[in-house]
């Protein structure tokens, strides 16, 4: 192994167990009795995280557009211990539903303390063939609905010191083919909420912004895209579920799950034709 390539290995180790070992220890019971919002909540990730603030004896609103899902999701996280749990049915896509959605859980809970905004709409896995319609109207879902619902929130969660949890990407750090849309849905977040985070900051608000990175989460939907055409190995939905609520609980800048997600971050730039040949060969596609 080439000098440098140890000196950046064992740089990025070091840094990872110093981050391990002074991140702020979460406490379980600051959940109890929370007030928490959380999109998308029917299925994948976010139906996971419902059930994680339920055991934590929370008080929940979720969200996302399949009514019948969202009241079996809300049986079971009554049946595991949430203090409180209510669905609201909304498109997020429409210019109304992502503030009626907040209102409902300001109203039904009397406040919020944790906004989790963890949606998406589903976008095809293929080469970008011009559909403008549909970037447009993915952008409305994974991005505009984020930034409205933030804004909206904002007031109830400076008088809770409460915090804001967006679920993004490693493709909001990184790009891939197949998914254009995607990815700049989840780079317009990471740019609208780092600059979020500095505004917050320079005003001494009482709400922290956590920006989720996440690799590939075994979740149904996107098992369904990937299982033909890449290899990375897929990790727990629960886990990752977990890993967000701590990291939002603890009032973290960010969150890197699974663990490589940081290592390519940090490495992104080192060598751009390197990395563009991997990524482009990790996929199998004949033209
Ligand atoms: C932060 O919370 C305190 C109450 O604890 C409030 O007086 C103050 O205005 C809040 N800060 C902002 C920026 O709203």
């Amino acid at each position: 192994m080439k000098t440098l390539t140890k000196v950046l290995l064992t740089s990025v180790t070091v840094a990872l167990l110093a981050a391990k070992w002074y991140a702020p220890t979460f406490n379980a019971e600051s959940l109890r009795g929370a007030k928490v919002l959380v999109t998308g909540a029917s299925t994948g990730i976010g139906e996971e995280m419902a059930y994680h603030y339920a055991k934590f004896g929370a008080q929940i609103v979720i969200t996302a557009r399949r009514e019948k899902v969202l009241q079996q999701v809300v049986e079971k996280c009554l049946s595991m211990g949430a203090q409180k749990a209510l669905y609201i049915a909304a498109d997020m896509a429409s210019d109304s539903d992502p503030e009626k959605v907040v209102d409902f859980a300001l109203d039904q809970l009397g406040g919020l303390d944790y906004l989790v905004l963890n949606h998406i709409g589903p976008t095809p896995f293929s080469m970008w063939e011009g559909d403008m319609e549909h970037v447009r109207w993915l952008m409305k879902v994974n991005f505009f609905s984020y930034a409205q619902m933030t804004w909206k929130a904002l007031p109830s969660l400076e008088q809770s010191k409460g915090s804001v949890v967006v679920v993004s990407s490693l493709l909001g750090k990184l790009t891939s083919p197949f998914v254009a849309p995607y990815i700049s849905t989840k780079f317009a977040l990471n740019g609208f909420f780092g600059a979020l985070t500095h505004e917050l900051a320079m005003k001494n608000s009482n709400v922290s912004i956590t920006t989720c990175t996440l690799g590939l989460i075994d979740t149904e939907s996107a098992m369904e895209k990937v299982k033909d055409v890449s290899h990375v190995p897929a990790y727990p939905a629960t886990e990752a579920a977990l890993n967000i609520i701590k990291t939002g609980a603890t009032r973290q800048r960010e969150l890197f799950y699974p663990w490589y997600t940081y290592i390519v971050t940090v490495a992104r730039d080192f060598f751009p034709d390197v990395r563009d040949y991997f990524i482009q060969k990790s996929y199998s596609y004949t033209p």
